[in-house]
């Protein structure tokens, strides 16, 4: 263990926050046991108090015990994708803290896979409470100079793990009702799940459990963007009277004041997709276009995205 993951789990044990890598974006953490630490970590992260977050856990035995229930299908999710870039939700045990969970009677739990996120867990010991690493609303971070930027002085020290590898956050499945609901998409497409579970998995409906993840408008970059379908793209440039920032597949069009090229690959884009967003939203232009991804499962994840920073 570096010093720097004992001192990132020394902060912890005193309350504090830290910044730490994980695969799907970076995470704000604080000791998930202690009602002010998760206090200050809403304040940092400006989350409204009766939003829940997610606990992280170095392995599943230990993610467990925050729970009342562990059905059998969360069993199965945990086996084939833990450690991974999966949450699971289910019903709390006395173990998880009503200023965790919003209020509510389920918890998010997860096991980060990343080296870094391993040790830091190890070294803590207990769960580590963690959004994403950025102020509420406002585009997730994949790397720690993204953390620095946004949270700056109000966290005491980042680990630095490099670039987020999947890059967008994780795939939730709550399963603390009857069945198995997809209440936000990821790198772990709705098809991996099926097959695990071997049943499906219900699309979540307007009465599922509240999570940021969930407001219209998030992972959201300050200047206004639109989404745009391929064949319309050539159609809105032409009209274009102000500075925009376009974000698309094909090759720049010199009409455009600047233009991020992503490759037409699903992975490789959502690696890709936030750090794309803020180096839009920092090129100074009245508007941002986005080239629609195609409309098939595997770009699920980053299309949710996508749709939620266009809103
Ligand atoms: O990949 C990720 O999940 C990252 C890394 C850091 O682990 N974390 C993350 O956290 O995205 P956050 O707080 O930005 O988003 C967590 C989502 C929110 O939409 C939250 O409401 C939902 O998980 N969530 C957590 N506990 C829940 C619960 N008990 N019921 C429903 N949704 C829950
Ligand atoms: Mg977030």
């Amino acid at each position: 263990m570096t010093d720097e993951v004992r001192r990132a789990a020394d902060i912890l044990r005193r309350g504090g926050l830290v910044g730490f890598p994980t695969e799907t974006v970076y995470g704000l953490g604080a000791d998930a046991s202690s009602r002010e630490a998760v206090a200050r970590l809403y304040a940092v992260k400006g989350r409204p108090a009766d939003h829940p977050v997610i606990v992280h856990f170095a392995d599943a035995e230990r993610a467990f015990e925050w729970a009342e229930e562990v059905p059998a299908g969360a069993r199965k999710l945990a086996a084939k994708f833990w450690p991974g870039p999966l949450t699971l939700v289910l019903k709390r045990s006395r173990k998880a803290g009503d200023f965790v969970t919003g209020g509510q009677d389920s918890i998010g739990l997860r096991v980060p896979a990343h080296p870094v996120a391993q040790a830091l867990l190890k070294a803590f010991g207990g769960g580590i409470a963690a959004p994403s690493a950025n102020r509420f609303g406002q585009v997730s971070a994949t790397t720690a100079a993204h953390v620095k930027h946004d949270l700056g002085a109000d966290v005491a020290l980042v680990l630095d793990g490099g670039p987020s590898e999947v890059g967008i956050e994780s795939t939730i499945v709550d399963l603390s009702g009857d069945g198995a609901v997809l209440l936000r998409p990821g790198r772990i497409t709705r098809l991996e799940l099926e097959q695990a579970l071997g049943g499906l998995i219900r699309e979540k409906s307007a009465d599922a459990p509240r999570h940021p993840g969930g407001l219209e408008r998030h992972y959201a970059p300050k200047t206004p963007a639109r989404l745009v379908p391929p064949h319309e793209l050539d159609r809105e440039i032409a009209r274009l009277r102000d500075k925009v920032a376009v974000l698309a597949f094909s090759r720049p069009d010199e009409r455009v004041e600047y233009w991020l090229r992503l490759p037409r690959e699903p992975l490789g884009y959502a690696q890709r997709l936030y750090a794309a967003l803020r180096e839009l939203d920092g090129a100074g232009c009245e508007s941002i276009l986005i080239e629609a991804p195609p409309e098939t499962p595997e770009w699920a994840g980053v299309r949710d995205r996508l749709l939620r920073a266009t809103t």
